[in-house]
């Protein structure tokens, strides 16, 4: 028999206050609703159904055909949303595991426990439950004398005693899917909110005595709902803790983790150590023997062998071995560093490569630029790529010496060997082993200065 799965994603996501669908928001820059599919998709369910309603598009680019969708035009609530998806599943034999699509925490191992545990006591309807210290806002599980669930009551709806239940509903059931679609179509509007409240089920299939358990779940913070972007940001807490200490025992030396934040593709290898404030993210790929920070961002990034960057962004770009970068410097949009180089000290390089043994080592702007080994940039360089319309490619020979506060005004090529005196506007291509300089020639006059700067005449 088939496992299904429904991932209710329809909501707006009012509490949020954002223009974004709630699941589509991003937690360390993946948008929640993927979390949830990744570990569906790894788990023993089959297929997933997601059902989808409020700027749906966004949903849809996101899981593109990933999942099947349901269609919540109007958002009335949990239980309506699960009828949604009574076209694709309704009449077949399985077993349905219903989940919200704002819980990011969930993985792959509770759906499959939960599964396997509904089976096993061949329940009817297994509801997932947690016990939170602080419940405010969740539904709460009413047991009967012996101990079994009776319903679930949403926090607003909840008497003063029952607000102090613990027991929560984590938002997980386990139904068999051929009574789902009855029971859901059963439920009626609940008249305070207007909405018709997918809890309801507990009730309504207790009463045709069909057999419904709660399953109380240890792991809790597994399946906290985030409704706003507090819950949000404690959500990213729990999985910025969860990857870094996962880094920490693959043997990548974290300091202060609680300030370090890696995101979920991150390939991190061993005797990697990462300083404070450092944010690495994307599909970046760190090598061994590299020191990331501290104050750093790394995203989408390739980062090769004993390369240091410190107090730096580097962004869509790779650094080979040996290189160091920052203090201050900004890599962008397809900056290749070669081996053994050094940049720092507010540099920025744009789209552009750089032979093994090259330095830019001071406040230099190198863009739209293919320079080659052992070049050396000296202080305040820049490759004046933009002529107000197009951007202008530079190309620099091995070996050359760009001296200090030079303009190289693209496009332009310059040669093997070349030196650039200091000052240089290079307008023109300097061929191989030239000495290049392109500044008005200093003129002295003599003894001017001294009737400009006048003695000072004493006054007292
Ligand atoms: C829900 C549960 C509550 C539980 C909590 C767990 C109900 C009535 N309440 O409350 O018992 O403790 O989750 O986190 O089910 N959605 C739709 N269509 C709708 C409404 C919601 O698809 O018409 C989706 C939302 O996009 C969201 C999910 O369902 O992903 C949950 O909705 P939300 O409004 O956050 O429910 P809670 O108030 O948190
Ligand atoms: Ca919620």
């Amino acid at each position: 028999m088939k496992n299904y799965a429904i991932v209710l994603a329809a909501g707006k996501g009012t509490r949020m206050k954002t223009e974004l669908p709630k699941c589509a928001f991003p937690i360390l820059k993946k948008p929640m609703i993927e979390y949830i599919v990744e570990n569906i998709e790894t788990s023993v369910v089959d297929e997933i159904i997601c059902v989808v309603g409020f700027k749906k598009e966004y949903l849809q680019d996101l899981l593109k055909d990933r999942v099947k969708y349901a269609f919540q035009e109007e958002q009335l609530g949990t239980g309506h949303a699960v009828c949604k998806a009574a076209d694709l599943l309704s009449g077949k034999e399985g077993t349905t595991a219903i989940l919200l699509g704002d819980m990011p925490l969930i993985n792959n191992k509770v759906i499959d426990k939960v599964i396997s545990y509904h089976n096993d006591k061949k329940n009817d309807l297994t509801v997932v439950t947690a016990e939170f210290d602080k419940p405010k806002g969740y539904g709460r599980i009413i047991r009967n004398e012996f101990g079994n669930i009776e319903k679930i009551v949403e926090d607003k709806d909840c008497s003063k005693t029952q607000k102090l239940i613990k027991e929560i509903n984590t938002g997980i059931y386990i139904v068999d899917n051929s009574l789902l679609f009855d029971a859901v179509h059963k439920i009626e509007i609940n008249e305070r909110k207007g909405e018709y409240y997918l809890t309801d089920i507990v009730e309504i299939m207790k009463k045709e005595e069909y057999k419904v358990d709660a399953f109380l779940l240890w792991d809790s913070p597994k399946v906290m709902g985030v409704n706003d972007l507090y819950t949000i940001s404690q959500a990213e807490k729990h999985l910025r803790h969860d990857i870094n200490k996962s880094h920490m025992l693959n043997g990548v030396s974290i300091i202060n983790p609680e300030t370090v934040t890696i995101g979920h593709s991150v390939v991190i290898e061993e005797g990697v150590i990462i300083n404070p404030n450092t944010f690495i993210t994307g599909d970046s790929v760190i090598k061994k023997g590299s020191i990331i920070g501290p104050n750093t961002e790394i995203h989408s990034s390739m980062i090769h062998t004993h390369v240091s960057v410190k107090h730096s962004l580097v962004y869509n770009s790779e650094v080979y071995d040996n290189t160091t970068i920052g203090p201050f410097a900004h890599l962008r949009d397809g900056a290749v560093i070669g081996k053994n180089n050094r940049i720092g000290n507010f540099v920025e390089v744009k789209n552009s490569k750089t032979g093994d043994g090259t330095k830019a080592a001071h406040l230099a702007y190198i863009g739209d630029t293919i320079t080659g080994s052992r070049v050396n940039f000296g202080c305040g360089s820049i490759t004046v790529n933009y002529d107000g319309v197009n951007k202008n490619k530079t190309i620099i020979g091995d070996d050359v010496f760009i001296g200090c506060n030079t303009n190289l005004i693209a496009p332009v090529e310059i040669g093997n060997k070349v030196f650039i005196a200091a000052g240089s506007t290079v307008t023109k291509n300097v061929p191989e082993g030239a000495l290049a300089i392109a500044r008005n020639k200093q003129i002295n006059k003599a003894d001017y200065a001294k009737i400009l700067i006048r003695p000072k005449v004493d006054t007292k």
